[in-house]
């Protein structure tokens, strides 16, 4: 019963989808379980650049299906430019090779204005979440409410009609009055395009549940795709400053229809050090000068929106919160190339409030920003490591940071990564190149 989850343990953008891609060669299913086009991954493969949001990493390996599970909000139209695209570049995107769940809500155009009208009121000042515009918590809220469209609607012709123009007058009017907003839409021409993107859609339904539950029974390997971090996770994460999904390894679980019992293994992809985009509290942000070194070293800029991110240190309380989180077995350590220029790294290893020391993250954003974190500071190496292909040719000092973060985390170090091509991607522990030679555990 191979079944592993990988998840991001900062805020996003850890480099999940090259570890994903260099272990889904021998998985019959990478499944996406949250989450929508929000998120980016570049994989490079032999020099050349695959941009993803929403088709899990597994879409290069010729023989591995991927699949979107209910968790998702799909924007039909985002999602049809991503197939095209890949299309394009002689990648198979075939029903044979990407299915999506029935179940999936729908991110509709008055999701996305619904976002950034909200995002662009004057008067929310500081409390703007600096979303990626996607229209993710506009669908989302719409699954909560019970007011969403799902895929499986537009093939009820009967009951669609009805969907959308409930749809399109309330928020017409909620753009109008509430947002103040002059973008409204016409229910006849949503409708019309609906019918058109679902005809496209309509090869790429799939029972996920069943799909997934029938790999597990014939002990064929199924690997979950996690999207943005353990701190974006609206449960754990810093709420209000976080996505509109559960982000931790669970909600793998809740989304796919799956027991939660049938998980054997869950990554957390970890980069060497943290960066955020958008607002909200960052305990270790280095507003100096090395955060604009490793905002540029790292090309620390968003895949989606393309906006700096935020750059400062490794910080150990949120990396052990999203280890007992998630419950990470293993971690693979990302970008440890970028700090090859780097004389002092510095690593967060405690927080305290008011003195006194704390044992986790606290749960306010007043607290959290009042937090003061605690560094020590390890020696780099200031060597270049991108040709480094193995644990024991790295730098001592290199090897020194992996451990540490294997101590303070409390978790096994099972590999690392020292540039964006899936040749640099070293993965040490037996278990996890066990998986990627043969799709199995052992
Ligand atoms: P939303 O997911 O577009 O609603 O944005 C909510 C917050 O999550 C914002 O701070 C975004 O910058 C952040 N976010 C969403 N997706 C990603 C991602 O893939 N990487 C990093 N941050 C993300």
């Amino acid at each position: 019963m191979p079944v592993a989850i990988v998840v991001g343990v900062q805020w996003g953008d850890e480099g999940k989808g090259k570890v994903v891609d260099f272990i889904a060669e021998r998985s019959k299913l990478v499944v996406r379980f949250q989450g929508g086009n929000n998120a980016g991954h570049t994989v490079i493969v032999d020099g050349r650049k695959t941009a993803l949001k929403l088709i899990p990493s597994g879409i290069l390996h010729p023989d591995t299906r991927c699949l979107l599970a209910s968790g998702v909000v799909l924007d039909p139209e985002g999602l049809l430019s991503e197939l095209d695209g890949l299309a394009k570049l002689d990648i198979d995107v075939g029903p044979k090779r990407f299915g999506i769940a029935p179940e999936v809500i729908l991110i509709l155009p008055y999701h996305k204005a619904i976002d950034t009208e909200r995002e662009n009121r004057q008067s929310e000042g500081d409390c703007r979440i600096g979303t990626t515009g996607r229209g993710i918590g506009p669908a989302y809220e719409d699954a909560a409410s019970r007011y969403g469209i799902r895929l499986a609607d537009l093939y009820d012709t009967a009951n669609l009609e009805s969907l959308v123009r409930r749809n399109v007058r309330d928020k017409n009017v909620y753009l109008r009055e509430v947002l103040g907003s002059k973008i409204q839409f016409d229910a006849d021409e949503l409708l019309q395009s609906l019918q058109t993107l679902g005809e496209r859609l309509r090869p790429y339904l799939a029972n996920v549940s069943l799909e997934v539950s029938r790999a597990n029974e014939s002990d064929e390997y199924v690997l979950f795709e996690g999207a943005q971090g353990c701190l974006l996770d609206i449960s754990h994460g810093t709420y209000p400053f976080v996505t509109s999904s559960n982000t931790v390894a669970a909600y793998a679980c809740v989304s796919a229809g799956l027991g939660p019992r049938e998980v054997d293994m869950v990554i957390g992809i970890c980069k060497a050090y943290s960066t955020r985009v958008g607002g909200g509290p960052f305990p270790t942000e280095d507003l100096s000068a090395d955060g604009d070194r490793l905002r540029e070293i790292g090309r620390e800029f968003g895949t989606v929106t393309g906006r700096p991110r935020r750059c400062g240190w490794l910080d150990s309380m949120a990396v052990r919160r999203a280890v007992r989180l998630n419950g990470i077995d293993s971690l693979v350590v990302t970008k440890l190339d970028v700090l090859d220029t780097f004389p002092v790294i510095r690593i967060a290893t405690g927080y305290k409030l008011d003195g006194r020391p704390l044992d986790d993250l606290p749960v306010t954003t007043t607290e959290t920003e009042q937090i003061e974190v605690i560094y020590e500071e390890l020696p780099g190496w200031q060597q270049d490591t991108s040709a480094v292909r193995s644990y024991e040719d790295l730098p001592k000092e290199a090897k020194s940071l992996l451990e540490r973060i294997g101590v303070i985390s409390g978790c096994t170090i099972s590999g690392f990564s020292v540039g964006p091509d899936r040749s640099q991607t070293v993965i040490t522990d037996e278990r996890l190149l066990e998986l990627q030679r043969s799709g199995r555990l052992p």
